[in-house]
């Protein structure tokens, strides 16, 4: 099912995105045809989830590349950092953006034309695509033999925040890809899927995700953590992750740091899955993570029905920063990370 349920989908030189926004009551695409409709797409969250956004900002290069009567270093340049500035904290973007810009710029030091820029551009998008697949097929495997060693035979009671299935990913997914990979193993008793607040990921689209595997579930709000914990409800918990630092901190969307100091209180192992394209080394610890804040009408409505009173005043963080040493284990394509290894998480991701 995750290979045939895309929310990205390349067809004639259109881009097509499942909008997210309506899952999981209505189930569209809207097409987008330039830079900027990429962009305003990635910005206003049609599309979301760190995989996606990078695959998406690719495609919009392409389609950029297209539209140019003349291409120039400097013009590519402007035009990626264009793309990169739509939302500042999932290092994805910029990750598969740059690549592009070297794409675009070797392509025009060989003076390559304009149409091989374009169809290179929109083979590197398909390729991506099509690796995450491998790649998260790879971490499912990973978590799932970290989960037998440490947890064991028996079948695992599993929590997640936010979402982190094929939906932000593309296929299969990150922390879910554990998930639903445990559960074709016929591992999985049951999964709490936090309903993310404000934005309501969890209950929109992970929860439309395990019922579209059948995984048994239910959505608790974040506030309920400490009690399942306390009440040994939960074996393991598995997020995704938007930019983990050299030293293993890792932002991820908000609320998933408190989840980690409680899991830390109740010694419940704390797991970060998420591809290599997610880690940004230049960084050395999470204080230089930008947390992208967003617009307060996320928590003072819900669908446009007032909820707080006129002239409320909120803060709307997207992402928080989990300390590392609240985290057991960080799983990549790459292999098993122990954040508490100081210098392991580079070791591995520069393997
Ligand atoms: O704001 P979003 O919905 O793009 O945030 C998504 C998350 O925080 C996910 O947990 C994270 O991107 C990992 S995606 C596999």
């Amino acid at each position: 099912m995750s290979q045939s349920y895309r929310p990205i989908i390349w067809k004639d030189d259109t881009l097509l995105l499942l909008d997210q926004r309506l899952l999981p009551q209505t189930e569209t695409f809207v097409e987008v045809k330039d830079l900027k409709g990429c962009a305003l797409a990635i910005k206003d969250m049609i599309v979301r989830g760190a995989p996606c956004i990078g695959f998406t900002a690719i495609y919009g290069m392409a389609l950029w590349v297209k539209a140019q009567s003349s291409l120039t270093v400097a013009s590519c340049r402007n035009a990626c950092d264009e793309m990169i500035s739509a939302r500042p904290t999932a290092v994805n973007l910029s990750f598969e953006v740059n690549r592009c810009f070297e794409i675009m710029k070797n392509g025009l030091a060989e003076n390559q034309s304009k149409e091989d820029l374009y169809k290179k551009l929109v083979a590197f998008g398909d390729l991506q695509i099509k690796e995450s697949h491998e790649k998260n097929t790879a971490m499912a495997k990973i978590g799932f033999e970290e989960l037998k060693k440490k947890v064991g035979d028996k079948k695992w009671r599993l929590m997640t925040h936010c979402n982190t299935g094929f939906l932000a990913c593309g296929s299969l997914g990150t922390a879910l890809g554990v998930i639903s990979y445990a559960n074709s193993q016929g591992q999985v008793e049951y999964v709490y899927a936090d309903e993310t607040r404000p934005y309501m990921q969890g209950t929109r689209l992970t929860a439309f995700e395990l019922s579209k595997e059948n995984i048994p579930y239910s959505i608790v709000v974040e506030g309920a953590a400490s009690y399942l914990l306390s009440h040994n409800k939960v074996d393991a918990i598995f997020v995704g992750a938007d930019r983990i630092a050299a030293n293993g901190d890792t932002a991820n969307k908000v609320g998933t740091s408190t989840l980690a100091i409680v899991a830390k209180h109740y010694n419940i192992p704390f797991y970060v899955v998420a591809p290599v394209s997610s880690f940004d080394v230049t960084i050395p610890d999470g204080s230089h993570i930008e947390i992208e804040m967003r617009p307060i009408n996320e928590i003072t409505e819900l669908k446009g029905i007032k909820l707080a009173p006129e002239g409320a005043n909120a803060v709307n963080p997207s992402f928080d920063v989990t300390d590392h040493q609240f985290i057991t284990g960080i799983i990549c394509e790459k292999g098993f990370i122990n954040p508490k290894n100081p210098g392991e998480l580079v070791r591995v991701v520069q393997s």
